[in-house]
Parts: structure tokens; C-alpha cells; sequence
């Protein structure tokens, strides 16, 4: 009855609705009363966040309007979730409340495109002449802002799980995780991989996996990536302080490349997209990765938040790069920014 009160209280979604927002909710890894991902997309003229024109943190793959995107509409797009209002990004807001603290994203590309759009988001806050330093070693490339004294880190690892040089090749190891050592210092932990786990052919970076003490050539992928995944589950189990560090889950992010899932059979890909598609349900469906997800984080890492990204992310068909980069070559997996991974980051800043 208390937590309930203190809920009451602190939690960031009152505004609407909130007894029978609270009553249907029960997942152990939701905010109690808070359904940030039931919700849709609704133009709004004060978006963007942030220019990108200005940050000096974004990748060439993710830079679209540098490399000539020439719509602007898939800018202007706020994510309403459909009982209260989520809460507008403050970065200087943020930055008091993480005053002394270090947050790590870990993963794929996909953490690195999170991670820009908090850089953005921040860089935009705190204005011209601020004291920001960089700083990379190995997997990890960390930005201070010095006056607040907050790091923003990505630590970059396609499985989560090791991947080592043995005198067969390369062996991905799905019981072994050694960089938790260094994850488990920071502060706010928010974890990702997917992409990698279905990569075959030279793009594969290992030549066997080891599961269970045994060495295959392959295996069912699903299988593999439950695995890993339950692998970083005992670890954040056994490892991690969870009264130092909060830990979330970034959801499974989705690929435009079948346009049958968004009910246009004949796109390939996503390169003449430039509006969300506008539904309640997405008819993609959720993707099976997903469901693999929350059955590892259900039954075995209560004390991870879910941030459930994917349904507010399948919807933005007209949110990637596509041929908009320097490379020029067709992606729609990463994602635009400023764009979409501006309204995770909301998200995440409405719960830590
Ligand atoms: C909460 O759920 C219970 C059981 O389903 C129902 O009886 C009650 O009326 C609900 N309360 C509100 C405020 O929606
Ligand atoms: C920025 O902060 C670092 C670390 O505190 C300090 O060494 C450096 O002198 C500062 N730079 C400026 C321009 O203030
Ligand atoms: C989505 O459809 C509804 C109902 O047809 C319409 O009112 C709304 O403006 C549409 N939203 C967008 C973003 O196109």
C-alpha cells in the first residue's frame, strides 16, 4: 500500500486517466499506471528536438538531412501515449537530476544511434561553450558534460555475449560474458542486441558457436539468441547492484524492408516512406525476438525495465535513413536523427 502511494506520488504519468491506466497494467517491468507504448504519432510543428545541422555527435549513416533528405514531414512527429501525456525532453533537467553520473548504452549500432540522439539532445541543452570531452578505448567512446559532471557512454558488442580467437577461428560463446566488469560501474545500464544474431556469410564475425561446453558449426538463431540473452540475465542477477544501478532493456528495434507488413505488398524497402503508418496495431505483428524477450526478462531479470520500443518503432516506416547517408547504400534499419530514437530517449528520461 505504501510503494502504491509513493507511486502515486512520483511517477511521471498522472496526468490522464491514471486509476485505469494502473488497474490494466501489471507487467513487473512497466512503471505501475505507466503505458508509455500503447499510444500513436501525432504532428507536431515544435519538433524537432533538436537541429542536427548543429550536434557534432551524429554518425554519416545516421546524418539524413546532411546527406540530402528532402522531406522534413518525419520530423515533426511526437509520440502520444494514449493515457497521459509523456513528458517533453528537458536536457537540462536531465542533466541535474544525473549530476555525478555515468550512462551506458551497450549493444549494436542500434545503442550507437540511441546514444547520438541523447548526445544531441543534451548538446542542444546546454548551448554553445560548454565544456564537453570525448573520449574512446577500445569498445568504448564516452562524453562528458564537465559542468554537470555526467557521462554518456556506448560500449559497443553485437551479442552481449563473448565472441573469442581460438585456434579453430572464432567462436561465439553463448555462456560467457566478460565485459560485465566494466558495464556494471556506470550508473544507468540500457542494453541491445538483435541485428547481429541472423547475420550469415562473410558478415558473420564467428566461425563456431559454443553452447552448453559444446562447439557446433551453427544453430537455430532464436535458440542462440535465447541463450545469450539468458546468459546476461544471470549476469545482471548475480552482478549487478540494483540499488547502485538501473537497468533497462531497449526492445527488439524493427527493419522496413517488407512492405507487406505494413500493407503495402509491393516496397522493398523503405526508400519512398514519408509518413508513419497510422493504425492501432501494426500488421507486421510483433516480431518473435520480442516474445523471446520478455519470456528472458519475465522469468529471469525482474529488476530490468523494458523499454518497449518496438510497436512506436514499427510504425515509423518513414523513419530511417534509406539512401540519405554517406554511403548511399539502402538502409532502413538505423534510424534518422534527430527522428525516432528521440522519443526512446523521452521515454527513458520519463523513468529514470
Ligand atoms: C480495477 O480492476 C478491478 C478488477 O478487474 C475492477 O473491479 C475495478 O473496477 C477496476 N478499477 C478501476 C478504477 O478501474
Ligand atoms: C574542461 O574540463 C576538463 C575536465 O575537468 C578540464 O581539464 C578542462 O580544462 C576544461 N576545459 C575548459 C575549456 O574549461
Ligand atoms: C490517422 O487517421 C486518423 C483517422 O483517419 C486521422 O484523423 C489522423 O489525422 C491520421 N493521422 C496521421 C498522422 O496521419
Amino acid at each position: 500500500m505504501f510503494l502504491f502511494f509513493m507511486f502515486m506520488f512520483f511517477s511521471p504519468c498522472l496526468s490522464k486517466s491514471t486509476i485505469a491506466a494502473r488497474n490494466t497494467t501489471k507487467t513487473p517491468t512497466q512503471n505501475i499506471g505507466c503505458n508509455f507504448y500503447q499510444g500513436k504519432w501525432v504532428y507536431d510543428k515544435s519538433y524537432p528536438l533538436f537541429d542536427s545541422l548543429k550536434c557534432p555527435f551524429i554518425r554519416k549513416e545516421f546524418d539524413c538531412l546532411r546527406y540530402g533528405r528532402p522531406d522534413r514531414q518525419y520530423l515533426k512527429y511526437r509520440w502520444q501515449p494514449n493515457d497521459f501525456d509523456l513528458p517533453r525532453f528537458d536536457g537540462l533537467d536531465f542533466l541535474k537530476k544525473m549530476e555525478g553520473k555515468t550512462i551506458m548504452f551497450i549493444g549494436d549500432s542500434i545503442s550507437d544511434n540511441h546514444w547520438q540522439s541523447l548526445l544531441c539532445l543534451l548538446h542542444q541543452a546546454v548551448g554553445p561553450g560548454s565544456n564537453i570531452t570525448r573520449f574512446t578505448k577500445d569498445s568504448l567512446s564516452s562524453v562528458t558534460f564537465q559542468e554537470y559532471g555526467v557521462t554518456i557512454q556506448v560500449f559497443v558488442t553485437h551479442y552481449l555475449v563473448d565472441i573469442e580467437n581460438e585456434k579453430i577461428g572464432r567462436v561465439l560463446k553463448l555462456d560467457s560474458l566478460k565485459s560485465g566488469a566494466i558495464w556494471k560501474q556506470a550508473d544507468v545500464l540500457i542494453f541491445n542486441t538483435w541485428l547481429w544474431w541472423y547475420r550469415r556469410g562473410p558478415k558473420q564475425p564467428w566461425d563456431y558457436i559454443e553452447n552448453d561446453g559444446k562447439i557446433v558449426k551453427d544453430m537455430d538463431r532464436m535458440v542462440a539468441f535465447r541463450k545469450g540473452l539468458t546468459t546476461w540475465a544471470k549476469w545482471v542477477n548475480t552482478d549487478v547492484n540494483p540499488i547502485k544501478t538501473q537497468v533497462f532493456f531497449q526492445g527488439i528495434t524493427p527493419f522496413h524492408y517488407h512492405g507487406v507488413e505494413w500493407n503495402e505488398p509491393g516496397a522493398t524497402n523503405c526508400g519512398m516512406e514519408t509518413t508513419p503508418f497510422n493504425g492501432s496495431t501494426y500488421p507486421g505483428g510483433e516480431p518473435l525476438a520480442l516474445k523471446v524477450l520478455k519470456e528472458v526478462l519475465f522469468s529471469g531479470a525482474e529488476s530490468v525495465k523494458l523499454l518497449d520500443i518496438t510497436f512506436l518503432s514499427q510504425l515509423r516506416k518513414d523513419g530511417h535513413p534509406s539512401k540519405y547517408n554517406k554511403f548511399g547504400g539502402m538502409d532502413c534499419t538505423h534510424w534518422c536523427l534527430s527522428g525516432v530514437p528521440d522519443t526512446w530517449n523521452t521515454i527513458l528520461y520519463a523513468q529514470i
